[in-house]
């Protein structure tokens, strides 16, 4: 149903009319120093993909590329804080495979199913739609302050919070109030992402940017240009397709090309249903946050 001719977040494979396999992987270097972190934020990055399709993951497998000198200790901190977000989504880890690397590499193939009509592509945004967010931006400009250690440690621990958490109930309540369109929001930034769903959907985006929300320190790790080789790529690769409105000052217009980890489901959900979901997440202690709208035309329009 979904592969190589529309790329989207996973394949797809019809099984029968109740269910189709949704099929992931993903893995990264280390955005954190603390391993437990790290294999934990590995695991809810891979899961993401299957949560934005509309999918149940239900089966996971490692991968894993390590240096053979880091010591013991460390590697089970990495494979413990991706098994025990596993566990935490109802994910069996069934296996996996490990090679040797200078540079440690860690993640998940991950297996879940979806029902055939449920479930979201980036190809289903209509005009009209309400385009939500689940998590703040910021992770980019966060880790790259990390990494030069710029970074305020209570800022870091806030970012690594939101990587380590799932996207479950927010792909959940995506399936339940009818949304049929979805992404998740990683390295392309929500701009690049968004420009995805957009072009497979046919449409615009106007996104408010007073309505988005941020990490705490992000905005000011941007204001003192703080950002990964990413974001800048982002910027060029897709700033002919974004038009801001002249308050959006450089710095915050960065922030929307930063290139994010584990970050939060994009959806587009009928404006009918947009408040009961924003309801019901409330309820689930689900932050959601609506920050557009699905519009006729083309590219994404930023205003205050
Ligand atoms: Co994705
Ligand atoms: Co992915």
């Amino acid at each position: 149903m979904v592969g190589l001719g529309d790329p989207d977040d996973a394949a797809v494979w019809w099984l029968d009319e109740q269910r189709a396999l949704v099929a992931t992987m993903d893995f990264f270097t280390p955005v954190v120093d603390d391993p437990y972190n790290y294999g934990a934020i590995a695991a809810a990055n891979s899961l993401s993909d299957v949560y934005a399709m509309g999918g149940q993951p239900f089966l996971a497998l490692n991968i894993a590329a390590l240096p053979p000198n880091l010591p013991s200790e460390l590697i089970a901190e990495i494979l413990r804080g991706g098994a025990e977000t596993l566990r935490q989504a109802g994910v069996v880890l069934a296996g996996g495979h490990t090679v040797q690397d200078k540079e440690p590499k860690f993640g998940f193939v991950v297996l879940g199913f979806v029902h055939p009509d449920q479930m979201l592509t980036k190809a289903r945004a209509q005009p009209g739609d309400v385009l939500v967010l689940s998590k703040p931006l910021g992770t980019g400009t966060i880790t790259t302050a990390l990494k030069n250690g710029l970074a305020d440690p209570a800022d870091v621990a806030e970012a690594v919070d939101w990587m380590k958490r799932l996207n479950r109930f927010a792909g959940e309540l995506a399936v339940q109030f009818g949304a049929l369109s979805g992404t998740d929001i990683t390295g392309f930034s929500l701009l690049g992402h968004g420009l995805e769903m957009a072009k497979a959907s046919g449409v615009g985006f106007r996104i408010f940017y007073n309505q988005i929300p941020f990490l705490s320190g992000a905005q000011r790790y941007a204001s003192e240009w703080i950002f990964p080789g990413g974001t800048s790529d982002n910027r060029l690769f897709y700033g002919t397709q974004v038009s801001f409105a002249p308050e959006i000052d450089e710095a915050s217009q960065m922030l929307l090309f930063d290139a994010q980890t584990s970050g939060g489901l994009l959806l587009a959900v009928p404006e009918a249903r947009a408040a009961e979901l924003l309801e019901a997440g409330k309820r689930l202690d689900q932050p959601l946050w609506p920050i557009g709208q699905v519009i006729a035309g083309q590219g994404i329009a930023v205003s205050p």
